[in-house]
Formats: structure tokens, C-alpha cells, sequence
């Protein structure tokens, strides 16, 4: 009842007459659930978890008497736990225990244990204390007696912990309880590991931001509601925000990017966030992809299942708003600039046609072979205004821009199109470290597949991933660039590891962390 009426209020606060019937108050909710402490002594909690590395030998905590520490060494033996990583042992508590529940959670030889292992041993573990009643949850690390791997491994363990936690409810009438654990991590050093923690929990705000932003249905996340969303997260953090709307879109020369949404009374912006962590004269351009949906126009997209996911044609946008979220919660030092072009791919009487011509924002012609392929025209503009207007050192680009992408590497990876040596070592390495992957792509050998007879370029070619890329090429001009292509990667049919059901957040932690590793390699 709160939330209706939370969101009836601000349908007339966005006070826009053409938008009546959609349910459009998308401001942005607190998303922390999950509190965290850190401490060196034991807690009292329903749920006692133990970390236990490998060859541990026998196990006696401080505070715990013989007849309980007999009988969890009894249950460890007779259910031949050996700590290897990902193993577990569920007991009930010894009555001389202040616990309802002990569960012991191998983690192996704790320096060979991953950041991504790490993150998905909380993600399951937050899984299965939904699935109990325990409300308090201390966890013992301290058998994991190196303090780096200590703290490495419990920040990236209530990282998981918090990003499976996630819920889009805002639509739900009557919410389902939310997980509301309290979290008590008993590490090496206290702060250290809160210092860590606090890193990953700025990361995990930004790709909340993102999932949201993804999350949101076509009308009620259009380019306007996105923008000022974004806003509305960004600006308190410390972020410039700036949004430029339809007319200066058009006064600018973007009739790329303007085209788009011609035929729809959701028009074009263009939201540009920078964020300034150290006095870096040119900084690092981050281009997203914020197609607000994606009906193909008059190359409609004609079957159910295609079309009905194209809300989540925004998440490059999405992902890279999180990410300067993510870097300003962080205050990492470095100048950051995220472009999102955002637009909606709809049709009227209006609308751009198959055949059309447009001029992009540099003066270049494009024909639309296929007004489906929206993302190149958007993106064109918006890697433009990054070139033009924002003069970095590097631009790279994200976007969910074609099906022939998941033809090729299906979602363990998104494609990546770079002729930069660094930004591809970069990005492949900020990748793996979060489990966010991408493939190098050629783009040699591909200038002639977007030729248009009548215009400059045309807006499709064949191979389709290709294609994109060699288009989106031309308008980053000499700026060294690189094009992310996550189409499928942006949304998660059922709750798997740090993800639960619906859009992911995907590229949020990847561009996080290829800032962070590409400004380490700067001057
Ligand atoms: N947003 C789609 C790409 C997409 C497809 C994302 C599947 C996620 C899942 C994009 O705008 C699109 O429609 N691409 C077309 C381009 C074609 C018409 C040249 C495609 O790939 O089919
Ligand atoms: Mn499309
Ligand atoms: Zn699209």
C-alpha cells in the first residue's frame, strides 16, 4: 500500500501528460538489506559459520568448551570433512554452544582460493540462510591465519553474500520479506578487512544501480526517467551530472542518435556523469548503450519471445552508470566520464524508415539498412560526444548490440573489438578477476562491410557482430577504443551464484576494475 501510493505520488511529480498510463515513479531504494560488522571476537548469532582451510586438524575455538568441540570434531569425522574448498558440513549446534546452527565451510588452501570462488561460496551461503530462519549470522575466518588472504577472501565472501541478496520488488504490491541478516565477520584484523569490505560495498551499490535501471519495464524506464534516475543516485555522490534533452540532441547534430526515438513521445537524451578522482587532465570515456527498449521499428521484431526482454536493451547504458556509481563510492583516483545515449526503439506515424538517411553528430551520412539495428546509431552519436566534447585518453563502449554475438560465444563471454593492446590485456584481466569475461574479436579485414551505396556507411553488414563494431569504429575516430558487445549477457532467466533472477548487472564490475587497472598503467 506504501509503495502504490509512494509511486502514484511520483507519477505527478514527473507531472508528463503524454506518459498517463504507465506507473513511472522510478526513483532509486535503499538496497543494503545485508548489514555487515567486523570483529576479532566471537559473536552470538542463530547461525555460526566456520571457514575452514584444509588440513585444519582438529578444531577448538575459543569459548568453546570439551563436550562441544567433541561433538563437532565427532560430526567432522564421521562425515570425513577435509575443508577442501566447497565442501560443507551442516550441524545442529552442541547445547553448551550460544548457537542454533554451526556450519562449517571448507575453503581449501585459502591462497589459491579465488576472489570469484570466494564471492560465490557468500552467494551460496546467503542462499541457503534465506532459506532457514536465522535472522544473525557469525562468521569465523580467523582459522585462515595469513591476514591478506584473511581479508581478501571474507570482503569477497560478504560481496557475494550482498549481490545474491538483491531483489527488484519495487512492482510488488506486497513485497516479499526481504533478506534482513545481520552479518558479524570475525577476521585477523578489523580494520583492514571493514576497509575491504566497504570497497566491495560500494562496488555492490553500483550494480544494484544497474540492475535496476535494467530491471525497469520499457515505460516506466524510458530515456528521460533513466537519466533522471541516474541522476538522482550519482549527483549526491559527488558525480557532475549533466543531461542533455531532445533539443540540444538536435542542436547538436546527433540526428543519429535523435532518429532513433522520433516516432515515440519518449525522445532522445544524452546523460553524461564524470567523476573526478584525481586531476587528470583527459580522462577515461566509458560509452553504454541505453536503448530504453527495443521494438525494432518498422523492422519490428515479430516474435514474442524476442521482443518481450528488450527492457534489458539499456543495460550497457545501465552498466555504466553503475560503474561511475561504483568508482565515485570507491573514490577511485581517476577521471572518469560515462556517456549513455538513451533512447526507445518504437514505431508511428513518425518513425524513421528502412532506407532512411540520418546525419551523426560528426557530419557523416548513415543509411538505415534496418532500423533494428539501433544501438550502432545511438552508440555513433554518443562515442562521438565522448570524442568531441569530452577529449579522453580511451573510450570503450558497451552495449547489448547484436544476436549474431550470442551466435558466437553464447553469454561465458562478451566480444570484444580492440585494435589497443593495453585496453584489450586490461579489460581480458579485469574480467577474469570478476568473472565478467570478454573475447577478443578481429576487426581487420572488415572496412568494407558496412559500404552504403547512398550514404557514408550503412547501419548493418554482415558478419552481424562485425559489422557493428567496424561502424562504431569510424566515429571514435584516433582515440584509442574498444566495443564490448554483452548482447545476452544482461539478464539471468533463474537466480544462479551472485545473481538473482532477472538482469544481472553485467560490465559493472568489469569496466570497475579496467579503470582501475588501466589508470594504474597511466603516466
Ligand atoms: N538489442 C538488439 C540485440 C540483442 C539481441 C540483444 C538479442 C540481446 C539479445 C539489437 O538492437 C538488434 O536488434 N540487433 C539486430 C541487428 C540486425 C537487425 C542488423 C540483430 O542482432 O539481430
Ligand atoms: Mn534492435
Ligand atoms: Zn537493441
Amino acid at each position: 500500500m506504501k509503495t502504490l501510493l509512494a509511486l502514484s505520488i511520483g507519477a505527478v511529480l514527473a507531472g508528463s501528460t503524454l506518459l498517463s498510463t504507465s506507473v513511472s515513479a522510478v526513483t532509486p531504494a535503499p538496497y543494503i538489506h545485508t548489514q555487515f560488522s567486523v570483529t576479532e571476537s566471537m559473536q552470538q548469532a542463530d547461525l555460526l559459520v566456520v571457514l575452514v582451510p584444509e588440513d585444519s586438524g582438529e578444531l577448538r575455538l575459543s569459548g568453546w568448551d570439551r563436550a562441544s568441540r567433541n561433538h563437532i570434531n565427532r560430526a567432522i569425522s564421521v562425515a570425513a570433512f577435509d575443508g577442501k574448498a566447497g565442501s560443507q558440513l551442516e550441524i545442529v549446534a552442541p547445547v553448551g554452544l550460544n548457537y542454533g546452527r554451526v556450519l562449517l565451510l571448507g575453503v581449501g588452501n585459502p591462497a589459491e582460493l579465488t576472489r570469484v570462488k570466494a564471492e560465490d561460496m557468500g552467494a551460496s551461503l546467503s542462499s541457503w540462510v534465506n532459506g532457514t530462519k536465522a535472522e544473525t549470522v557469525h562468521v569465523h575466518s580467523q582459522l585462515i591465519a595469513n591476514a591478506s588472504d584473511n581479508h581478501r577472501i571474507t570482503a569477497a565472501m560478504s560481496h557475494g553474500v550482498e549481490l545474491r541478496n538483491y531483489r527488484f520488488d519495487r512492482f510488488k504490491s506486497q513485497p516479499d520479506e526481504r533478506p534482513a541478516q545481520r552479518y558479524s565477520w570475525q577476521v585477523a584484523l578489523a580494520t583492514d578487512a571493514r576497509a575491504q569490505i566497504e570497497q566491495k560495498q560500494a562496488l555492490a551499490q553500483g550494480v544494484f544501480t544497474a540492475r535496476e535501471l535494467t530491471n525497469l519495464p520499457g515505460s516506466s524506464g524510458y530515456p528521460e526517467a533513466f537519466a533522471n534516475f541516474a541522476k538522482a543516485v550519482l549527483e549526491p555522490m559527488g558525480v557532475e551530472v549533466t543531461i542533455l534533452g531532445p533539443e540540444q540532441v538536435k542542436a547538436l547534430g546527433m540526428g543519429s542518435l535523435y532518429g532513433v526515438s522520433q516516432g515515440s513521445d519518449m525522445k532522445a537524451h544524452l546523460l553524461v556523469a564524470r567523476w573526478r578522482g584525481n586531476n587528470d587532465e583527459a580522462p577515461i570515456a566509458l560509452v553504454g548503450k541505453g536503448n530504453t527498449f527495443d521494438t525494432g521499428g518498422y523492422n519490428l521484431k515479430t516474435q514474442a519471445a524476442s521482443i518481450l526482454r528488450m527492457h534489458t536493451d539499456k543495460a550497457g547504458g545501465a552498466a555504466v552508470v553503475g560503474a561511475i556509481q561504483a568508482l565515485a563510492g570507491q573514490k577511485a583516483e581517476a577521471h572518469v566520464v560515462g556517456v549513455v545515449p538513451l533512447s526507445i526503439n518504437m514505431i508511428s506515424g513518425t518513425a524513421q524508415l528502412p532506407g532512411d538517411v540520418v546525419t551523426a553528430g560528426d557530419g557523416s551520412t548513415i543509411e538505415i539498412g534496418n532500423t533494428d539495428a539501433e544501438g550502432r546509431l545511438i552508440l555513433a552519436d554518443g562515442i562521438w560526444y565522448a570524442r568531441e566534447h569530452i577529449k579522453p585518453r580511451a573510450i570503450v563502449d558497451i552495449a547489448t548490440l547484436t544476436g549474431a554475438k550470442v551466435g558466437a560465444l553464447g553469454t561465458s563471454y562478451s566480444a570484444l573489438f580492440t585494435k589497443d593492446q593495453q585496453i584489450e590485456t586490461t579489460l581480458r584481466e579485469a574480467g577474469e578477476l570478476v568473472q565478467e569475461r570478454v573475447w577478443p574479436m578481429p576487426l581487420d579485414g572488415y572496412d568494407t562491410i558496412v559500404r552504403s551505396r547512398i550514404a557514408d556507411r550503412i547501419n548493418t553488414g554482415s558478419p552481424g557482430a562485425q559489422a557493428g563494431a567496424i561502424f562504431l569504429q569510424h566515429f571514435a575516430g584516433d582515440i584509442p577504443w574498444a566495443h564490448i558487445d554483452m548482447a545476452g549477457d544482461a539478464f539471468n532467466a533463474s537466480a544462479s551464484g551472485i545473481h538473482p533472477e532477472g538482469s544481472s548487472g553485467y560490465g559493472v564490475r568489469l569496466l570497475t576494475e579496467w579503470v582501475k587497472l588501466f589508470q594504474a598503467q597511466q603516466n
